[in-house]
């Protein structure tokens, strides 16, 4: 089948947020005094807010209200942070695979678990590149579960054989996998322990070359 979509995440694959979730992370774990570390940190790319903070937390026991209550400061630290976000923040290659998609007549879409995505694209001035958004407020069953791919592909009318997904998270390779999609990972190798291709950016990464590697990597 030939690939006739694209569905990308957003946090760490056309922009660097995933290092400022990773702050707002840290920042509150040292106000509310529990240990935290980017290597622990490394099981939240992907994975929602209220996941995040459950995982943060470790066990500690807790309220509903103090939940919300941190999971609120977590995001107002989030939103300073994406605040000085423009377009000299797309991350290498992405802005250009995304105008040659575009050009060929393929499909590209978002798929980020974020509820901050609409407003990182429109402050990466990319949103006009993407046919459609899918992110923290589309599904109610977050990544790793395939819901929020299937629903991107829904929206761009494509079946999952004909779409490449591509993430930087372990849970978003394994929900693309889930959902039947092509995965292309970007990262180091150690990160992914399954995905049918892995690079470690999009940078001087061209639409043919992928296209080539989709249609001879075997499913
Ligand atoms: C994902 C990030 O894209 O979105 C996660 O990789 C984040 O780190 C999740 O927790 C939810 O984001 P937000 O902006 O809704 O808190
Ligand atoms: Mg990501």
């Amino acid at each position: 089948m030939p690939i006739k979509a694209f569905i990308f995440d957003l946090d760490g694959v056309l922009t660097d947020t995933a290092e400022y979730h990773y702050r707002a992370w840290n920042r509150l774990a040292d106000e509310i005094d529990v240990p935290f570390t980017r290597e622990e940190n490394e099981a939240l790319r992907g994975i929602p807010r209220r996941e995040s903070l459950l995982t943060l937390l470790k066990g500690h026991p807790t309220t509903e209200e103090q939940l919300q209550a941190w999971m609120s400061r977590k995001n107002d630290y989030y939103l300073e942070f994406i605040r000085e976000i423009s377009s000299t923040d797309v991350l290498p290659g992405a802005r250009e695979l995304l105008e040659e998609i575009r050009a060929a007549g393929l499909k590209s879409a978002l798929g980020s678990a974020s509820k901050n995505a609409p407003e990182v694209i429109q402050r990466l001035g990319i949103a006009h590149l993407l046919d459609s958004v899918s992110d923290g407020n589309s599904v109610e069953r977050q990544k790793p579960a395939p819901d929020l791919f299937l629903h991107a592909a829904g929206k761009l009318g494509v079946s999952p054989r004909e779409c490449v997904v591509v993430e930087d998270a372990a849970a978003g390779v394994e929900a693309a996998l889930a959902g039947g999609f092509w995965t292309l990972a970007l990262g180091p190798v150690t990160r992914f322990p399954v995905a049918h291709h892995i690079l470690p950016g999009l940078e001087n990464i061209h639409l043919q070359e992928l296209l080539d590697i989709f249609s001879i990597t075997d499913f």
